[in-house]
């Protein structure tokens, strides 16, 4: 996600809006810029890179100002670079924005029709030049700056400056803006650890909210022009403690991302009136003569491709095959050309993902990435691109990437789908209404975290895991089990359920927990089998399902109940208690939850 921050007061606004920035690099960004009002006039300055070389230009500059904007950025719409960074200016009005205005391209081309000119392929840019278009029709900067939110769509966090005026304007819709109240000074900020130096004084913006600072005035309105009242809270925390939201941990901070993670995911890309999804920039191939589909990638990112060929092959009978990336380079894939080889990766930079999928176009195939990353070398190599807007995950264990991956090879079946005709309005209609209401179920189910922390404090002993899952609840068994292995270091391993009886059951025994993840699918009976199996040679059964009268609860040791989803969406949040269950495990073991031992974020080396 981006940083923005701000300052309205009597001092210097340069250093502290640097040093606030300074404090937000943990989130991860591309580039960084700063707009300061000093004399009257905005000077602004935008490099592509780190904080470091916006600082080294103001040392020079020694620009002068009590009152600015500075932000770093985590490309969402437009590659990483100097004219894509923030702030973005027309005519007077300068922004710095966090979040994604899906229906920017509408307004740009309204917009270009009335004369506005364009210089970067942001989102963000259309902001100053809607208010502006407001303020040329004779609006007030605030009216003006009202209005113009009104016609977002999306979600928003803005700093806004006016030069003509001494006025700094923070409005939020979805994405997070806090205001910390100093003595006499005022600061914004994408998150407390920004400015936790600086105050413990903080208004905590709501939706619609916009703060107008004057001097040392501060009113607080709504897009509506409503006066509201918002509390001024204290909060005492180490800037440590901020950084991860009050979380002990980024991952499980990330963790509890996921609803606004897959929120974002889908934003701008469903059309529930027209049945239909669209990804911005991609032009699939001919995907009549796609006789194949292959999708490679490597650790969680590959179990989230075994998922997207269970909802391919399912709604569309189109064959897909996935592979490991190490593996898929060394085996001579049979492929024909226009074969679509789609490559799954947070990072972007997974040395054996990006030569499969340089190995993929070498033999003709059409490449499709879906990244996290923008500017990563998979999304810049690769045909086109689907992003994940999980925001930065910076946690080695990947979570909320996992499930905003599922969601991508959601809506590419129904794209898919949808063109080749096999899918109609209807059918999407319906199929979008399942996965709108995933963030929601996915919160309920971290609802149920403390209870999973508990199951945690009995289960922190043992030195074996089996997970066992059938059908598309495999993946999602191979995905519990390796975040329980990379962060607890437990050995933990999963099967096909099927495959218990050819091996793994020799292993089971009390000291062996088992965990099931068992929703009432098509392979449920099939799967109490496995679980009567493992019950006769005295394995704890945890089960994971979202069917509250599972014939196996009343025997099994422990039962962490989901909610119900389509059968493709269901693991998304079959995972849930899985990654909570680990990091809960972990934490109780003291490891190094965000970074474990001997792991990379990204493995860039082979
Ligand atoms: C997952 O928790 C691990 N950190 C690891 O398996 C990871 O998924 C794998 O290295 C692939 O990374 P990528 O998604 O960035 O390509």
């Amino acid at each position: 996600m981006c940083g923005i921050v701000g300052y309205e007061g009597t001092r210097e606004a340069c250093d502290i809006l640097i040093d606030a920035l300074s404090r937000l690099e943990y989130r991860g960004y591309d580039s960084a810029g700063i707009a300061l009002l000093g004399q009257g006039a905005i000077h602004i300055e935008r490099r592509k890179g780190k904080v470091e070389e916006l600082r080294k230009i103001l040392d020079g500059a020694s620009l002068k100002g009590s009152i600015g904007l500075a932000h770093t950025r985590w490309a969402t719409h437009g590659a990483p670079s100097e004219k894509n960074a923030h702030p973005h200016r027309a005519g007077d009005v300068v922004v710095v924005h966090n979040g994604i205005i899906e229906n920017y391209l509408a307004l740009k081309e309204r917009l270009k029709k009335g004369g506005h000119v364009f210089v970067s392929d942001t989102d963000t840019e259309v902001i100053p030049h809607l208010i502006t278009d407001y303020a040329q029709k004779g609006g007030s900067f605030v009216d003006s700056v009202r209005l113009a939110l009104k016609e977002l769509k999306g979600s928003w966090a803005v700093g806004i400056l006016k030069e003509s005026e001494r006025t700094l304007v923070a409005a939020k819709n979805e994405s997070p803006l806090i205001v910390g109240v100093g003595d006499g000074e005022y600061f914004i900020a994408s998150d407390i650890p920004a400015i936790i130096n600086r105050t413990d004084r903080f208004i905590f913006l709501e939706d619609n909210d916009m703060a107008i600072f004057r001097g040392r005035d501060m009113r607080i309105i709504n897009v509506e022009g409503e006066d509201v009242v918002r509390e001024v809270r204290q909060v005492r925390w180490s800037t440590e403690m901020a950084e991860k939201g009050g979380y002990s941990h980024f991952m499980l901070k990330e963790i509890f991302e996921q609803p606004r993670a897959i929120s974002d995911t889908l934003l701008g890309r469903t059309r529930e009136e027209e049945g239909d999804v669209e990804f911005e920039g991609v032009v699939l191939p001919d995907l009549a003569a796609v006789r194949k589909i292959w999708m490679v990638a490597c650790g969680t990112s590959h179990h989230a491709c075994m998922i997207g060929k269970h909802m391919i092959e399912t709604n569309l009978r189109i064959p897909v095959e996935t592979d490991m990336a190490s593996e898929f380079r060394y085996r001579n894939p049979i492929m024909l050309p226009g074969d679509l080889f789609i490559a799954v990766s947070q990072s972007g930079e997974t040395a054996d993902t990006i030569a499969a999928m340089r190995e993929a176009r070498s033999r003709g195939a059409s490449t499709l990435s879906v990244c996290n990353v923008l500017g990563s070398t998979l999304a810049r190599e690769a045909d086109n691109v689907i992003f994940t807007h999980a925001g930065p995950e910076i946690g080695v264990a990947s979570t909320k990437a996992f499930t905003t991956q599922i969601s991508v090879m959601f809506l590419l079946t129904l794209h898919i789908g949808r063109r080749l005709g096999i899918l109609g309005r209807h059918d999407v209609r319906e199929r979008l209404r399942e996965i709108r209401a995933i963030p929601r179920k996915v919160r309920s189910v971290l609802d149920a975290a403390p209870s999973i922390r508990a199951a945690a404090g009995r289960y922190m002993s043992f030195r074996d895991f089996l997970f066992l899952g059938r059908g598309i609840n495999f993946p999602t068994a191979l995905e519990g089990a390796l975040k329980l292995k990379e962060i607890s270091y437990i050995h933990a391993e999963a099967y096909a359920a099927g495959e218990m009886k050819h091996g793994p059951i020799a292993l089971i025994d009390d000291g062996m927990p088992v965990v099931c993840v068992s929703p009432a699918d098509r392979t449920y009976k099939k799967t109490c089998g496995n679980m009567e199996e493992a019950m006769a040679r005295k394995g704890n059964i945890i089960l994971i399902s979202d069917d509250g009268t599972h014939e196996m609860a009343a025997r099994a040791a422990e039962v962490i109940t989901v909610p119900s989803a389509a059968y493709e969406l269901q693991p998304i949040l079959s995972i849930v208690p899985l990654q909570l269950l680990a990091y809960y495990i972990a934490d109780l073991l003291g490891t190094d939850v965000d970074q474990p031992r001997n792991l990379a974020k990204s493995v860039t080396v082979e």
